[in-house]
């Protein structure tokens, strides 16, 4: 007999952004990265083994995966199999709460949920920071979303170096906001995984990488003392120092569309009228305008009202966490 074991676990958006691998593989990042874990977009992924089956089976929403997805999958997997010392292949369900296609990564989210319910299903028992070590060789962002709140990836050269701690849990700023707002659904041409592999072609990544100390700082410091203002404009400087090197990189990277400059600007305008609002982008079109519930409805309403944009709000969540757990 064997367990069904389904995990959540939430997005999360980076206020100092992990751009740039070492090259070795393994996601193992260059920088340091902060982020804080969303309580609505949100992962849920069952894993089920299967003592006959010849090979994974993967669900992703309705549908299977396409081939590069199944293939970072099936590798994850493996990794996991191999920790375990088993060799059971596994049956994978997975949903998110966020529709397909928004424009929200969910690598972070899904890797999160995988990780943690697939170490269950296989008999392992990691603790916290071994999970997010394990969340990283999936995709580096979803080492951040297995613990709650504002969470620090840590740079290394080894695997056991790179590993992710809590700052602070999600009750410390329950106020804070994260409006996502939709410039475009269109799926992007270039995978980060590709991006951080050409980080390097960039003449900017050197100076991007000697100015993170001490942003990295002032977003910690940020963060205890509950400082938006302060968050807002080192999660903005830091957004346009990794998209200047994602443009400058060879082959450049140019993800903005139109939309996300208009909706930069109108930060911008809504600032000096004392509308407290502040951006950070991905690597997409799709801007994250950080503010607080305070100003989320005036925020919301001109964004939608002057742009016609849709927009989703979300606020810090908890880690990833197992959900459900039942004999098959
Ligand atoms: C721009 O974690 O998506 O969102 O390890 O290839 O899955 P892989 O990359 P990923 O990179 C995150 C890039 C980012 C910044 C961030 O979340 O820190």
């Amino acid at each position: 007999m064997g367990y069904a074991v389904t995990a959540e676990a939430g997005a999360n958006i980076a206020f100092v952004k992990y751009w740039g691998n070492r090259r070795q593989g393994k996601n193992l990042p260059l920088n340091p990265s902060i982020s804080m874990t969303l309580a609505s977009c949100v992962t849920r992924t069952t894993v089920e083994l299967s003592e006959t089956a010849g090979q994974d089976h993967i669900i992703l929403g309705e549908t299977s995966p396409g081939e590069k997805a199944r293939h970072r999958i099936e590798a994850f997997l493996d990794q996991v199999r191999t920790l375990a010392a088993r060799e059971e292949r596994a049956r994978v369900f997975s949903t998110n709460s966020f529709p397909g296609g928004c424009g929200i990564a969910s690598s972070a989210s899904g890797f999160a949920a995988l990780a943690v319910a697939a170490t269950v299903a296989y008999g392992l028992n990691l603790k916290a920071r071994d999970l997010t070590r394990a969340a990283r060789l999936g995709s580096g962002s979803a080492a951040r979303s297995i613990l709650g709140g504002f969470v620090e990836l840590k740079p290394g050269a080894r695997h056991e170096d790179a590993y992710a701690v809590q700052l602070e849990p999600e009750s410390h700023w329950p106020e804070l906001r994260d409006l996502i707002v939709i410039v475009s659904e269109q799926e992007k041409e270039v995978s980060s995984a590709e991006g951080h592999r050409i980080a390097h072609t960039s003449e900017m990544l050197a100076g991007r990488l000697d100015a993170i100390p001490s942003r990295a700082e002032r977003i910690r410091q940020a963060i205890e003392q509950r400082d938006l203002a302060r968050l807002g404009e080192a999660a903005e400087e830091d957004a346009l120092s990794m998209h200047a090197v994602m443009m400058t990189s060879t082959p450049p990277l140019l993800y903005w569309h139109p939309g996300t400059l208009d909706v930069i600007r109108l930060v911008w305008t809504m600032r000096k009228e004392n509308v407290k609002a502040y951006f950070t982008i991905d690597a997409g079109p799709n801007v994250h305008v950080l503010t607080t519930e305070e100003h989320l409805t005036e925020v919301e309403g001109r964004i939608r009202r002057r742009l016609g944009f849709q927009t989703i709000a979300d606020r810090p969540g908890p880690g990833a966490r197992i959900v459900e757990r039942r004999a098959s």
